[in-house]
């Protein structure tokens, strides 16, 4: 067991209410620090109130964009019992997201033991509402003071918990997504398939864009030929052509999913033919033309299933199944909610009690 200094916050924030919750917009009263150098490796874990982190303008990380974080949530169950959702999955990824940035991995045993301990002081913050959980959000990023290109020597891991409701704030109704044949996300063996900052900041610009032309997100297509689909906003992407759901294959473009992963268990479960290849958008287009395009929809942490109801193109757009919440995602959302919430049966033991 990792030995954790903990310095309660003298000045408790008061809770926000369930139906203003948002996504992201409040934090706890704790945080989890922990930090790295090359004499004495990961140490001084502690939880403190959250705050200020009191860095040099010339850490690494504003200059050259080490960092890497994480995203996992905690739920409360009608019973009132805390669970948290594939920490230890998630701690894992944490680890492989920063060793591709050349930076220390964070053991994943310690940050799951972190997790579960900043938790455990704010779990008075996890909120009950239907929908609402606590997202809990790990960092780890470059901290030396130092211009040259290099891995730094000293880093942070910190972790930060937000209360939050739904992801969109329209609830789970169908999202309209532009098909982004110009911008592309990430190219093979860059960096896609790592959590990292930077490919957070490459999606900006095209996704600001989608909006002002009153589309919800973006279809990333792949960077070589702009015809093979990759993701759809920051989630993995499923379509469902006739009786087969396809999802990318993990090529190492894009992020592999803990809830992409989920999915996939429970489509395999219940028997679904389920293929992880590639898919063009032309295939795409033909099967909607044929009209056998069912449903599409995207995976991720924050939003669990996002159903997407229509796909634009420059020269129009098409409208997915009848443009409303397919069956299957329908049934994949209330199952993986229902995991979560403790309200259906945990058999691949998912998730931990808090
Ligand atoms: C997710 O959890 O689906 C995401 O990747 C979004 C998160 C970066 C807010």
């Amino acid at each position: 067991m990792l030995p954790i200094e903990v310095q309660r916050s003298a000045t408790p924030k008061t809770r926000p209410a369930p139906e203003g919750l948002g996504f992201g917009k409040y934090f706890t009263d704790h945080m989890f620090r922990m930090d790295y150098s090359p004499e004495r490796g990961w140490h001084q874990a502690r939880i403190l109130p959250h705050g200020p982190l009191g860095l040099d303008p010339g850490a690494a990380v504003f200059h050259y964009a080490q960092a890497v974080f994480d995203g996992s949530k905690v739920f409360r169950g009608k019973d009132g019992q805390l669970r948290a959702f594939r920490v230890l999955d998630h701690s894992k990824r944490l680890a492989a997201s920063a060793e591709r940035l050349a930076m220390p991995p964070v053991p994943p045993e310690v940050a799951r033991e972190a997790i579960e301990a900043l938790v455990k002081v704010d779990a008075d913050w996890v909120p009950s509402a239907p929908g609402t959980s606590l997202y809990v959000r790990p960092v780890v990023m470059a901290s030396e003071a130092f211009l040259g290109v290099r891995p730094a020597d000293k880093y942070i891991f910190f972790i930060i918990l937000s209360p939050v409701g739904s992801y969109f704030s329209g609830g789970a109704e169908p999202v309209r997504i532009w098909v982004e044949q110009q911008h592309t996300r990430a190219a093979p063996g860059g960096l896609g398939g790592a959590k990292a900052a930077a490919n957070y900041a490459a999606g900006l610009q095209a996704s600001v864009e989608a909006k002002k032309r009153g589309y919800a997100q973006v279809l990333w297509l792949d960077a070589l030929e702009h015809r093979y689909i990759e993701e759809v906003g920051t989630m993995n992407l499923f379509v469902r052509i006739g009786d087969e759901l396809i999802t990318p294959p993990l090529d190492g473009t894009f992020l592999p999913g803990i809830t992409r992963e989920s999915v996939l268990t429970l489509l395999r479960d219940w028997g679904t033919k389920v293929s992880e290849r590639k898919l063009s958008i032309d295939e795409l287009r033909e099967a909607h033309k044929k009209g056998e395009l069912r449903e599409v929809f995207g995976t991720g942490t924050a939003a669990v299933i996002s159903p997407v109801g229509a796909l634009g193109f420059q020269e129009g757009q098409l409208v997915i199944g009848d443009g409303k919440v397919g069956e299957l995602s329908k049934r994949l959302y209330d199952t993986v909610t229902g995991i979560q919430y403790g309200t259906q049966p945990d058999r691949h033991g998912w998730m931990t009690l808090i």
